[in-house]
Order: C-alpha cells, then sequence, then structure tokens
C-alpha cells in the first residue's frame, strides 16, 4: 500500500499550480484507479488476448468473458463454487470439462496454460462481483443462441 501514497504525493504535487477544479478531478480518477480490484488487471492482462469484448463478433478468438460468466454462474451459485470451477478449468482444459462445448466447435480448446491459484481467483472474484464489460453485439446473439450451446 507504501506506493499509493506515493502516487497521490505526485499528484498533489502536480497539482500545485492547478486550479482547484484541476486538483479535484485528477484525485477522483486516482481513487478509482486505487479502488479497483486486482482482479480485473489480471483478466485484462492474462485473459483479454483472447476474451476481449473489443472484438468483432466475426474476429473473436475467443467467447468473450461475459459469455463464460454466463455460462458458469446461474441463480444460487456461490462464489467459491465458481471460483472452484473456474480453477478447475484452468489447471485441466479438456472437452470433457468444458461447460461451452459449442465454444469448443467454433474456437477449438483453450490452450493450457499455468496461472498461480491466487490469480485465477483474484479473477474469479472479480468476475463473480463485478459487472463485465458486454461487446455491443452480445446481448442480441446471447439471447438468439440462448439454449442452443452456441457461443
Ligand atoms: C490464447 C487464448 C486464450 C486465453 C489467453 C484465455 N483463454 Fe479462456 N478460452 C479460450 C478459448 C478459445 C475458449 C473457448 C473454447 C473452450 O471452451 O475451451 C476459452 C474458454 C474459456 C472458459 C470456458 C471453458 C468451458 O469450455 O467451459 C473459461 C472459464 C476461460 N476460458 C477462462 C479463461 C481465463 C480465466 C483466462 C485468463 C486467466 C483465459 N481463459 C485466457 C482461449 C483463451
Amino acid at each position: 500500500m507504501r506506493h499509493l501514497g506515493y502516487i497521490l504525493g505526485l499528484v498533489l504535487i502536480g497539482c500545485t499550480n492547478n486550479t482547484q477544479s484541476d486538483y479535484l478531478a485528477v484525485s477522483i480518477s486516482e481513487e478509482k484507479i486505487i479502488q479497483e480490484h486486482p482482479g480485473k488487471r489480471l483478466m485484462e492482462t492474462y485473459c483479454y488476448a483472447c476474451h476481449t469484448p473489443e472484438t468483432e463478433m466475426e474476429n473473436r478468438l475467443a467467447p468473450p468473458m461475459i459469455a463464460v460468466k454466463r455460462h458458469y454462474i446461474s441463480e444460487g451459485t456461490t462464489k467459491e463454487e465458481f471460483q472452484k470451477e473456474m480453477l478447475n478449468w484452468m489447471n485441466n482444459p479438456t472437452e470433457a470439462n468444458s461447460k461451452m462445448p459449442g465454444a469448443i466447435r467454433r474456437f477449438g480448446v483453450m490452450p493450457n496454460q499455468k496461472f498461480s491459484e491466487d490469480i485465477i481467483n483474484s479473477i474469479s472474484e472479480y468476475i463473480f462481483e463485478n459487472e463485465i464489460e458486454e461487446p455491443i453485439w452480445f446481448e442480441d446473439h446471447f439471447q438468439k443462441r440462448k439454449g442452443r450451446g452456441n457461443h
């Protein structure tokens, strides 16, 4: 946490010549960064290479993370259950373990990648507790394909 004070210090120094409203704007955006869940950054770094919501539907390498979330979490799923299933998948991504057979048909099985349990738990916690950004095409696509296991 010590470096957070350092960042704030820099912001304060950087703002001494600015008007008060500039200062407020900067300190509010810094606060947002400081409060961000660490799992968000980890997800964007390690997962968004393929699971990004930014790619056009036709050019995707994998389903967007919101699609994964919808397949893994239903009413009554607890955070602990979700984290366990994500760990299980990450440690053993095989067709037999998949909850998204349609995605495997379309994209092939996810490449096996090694991450520590802490990283996966942090990413899963972030996904469970927060709204995940949706691609603009997603809702329509999801409704059309619902029930066909076809993401
Ligand atoms: C190199 C590309 C790539 C990266 C990086 C990647 N994935 Fe995937 N992932 C895929 C593909 C392709 C699929 C769809 C096929 C499948 O389900 O195996 C997938 C599917 C999944 C699924 C659904 C599995 C199922 O079939 O039930 C989960 C969960 C998942 N990824 C989690 C993650 C997480 C968490 C990260 C980051 C730590 C990540 N992935 C990083 C390519 C990737």
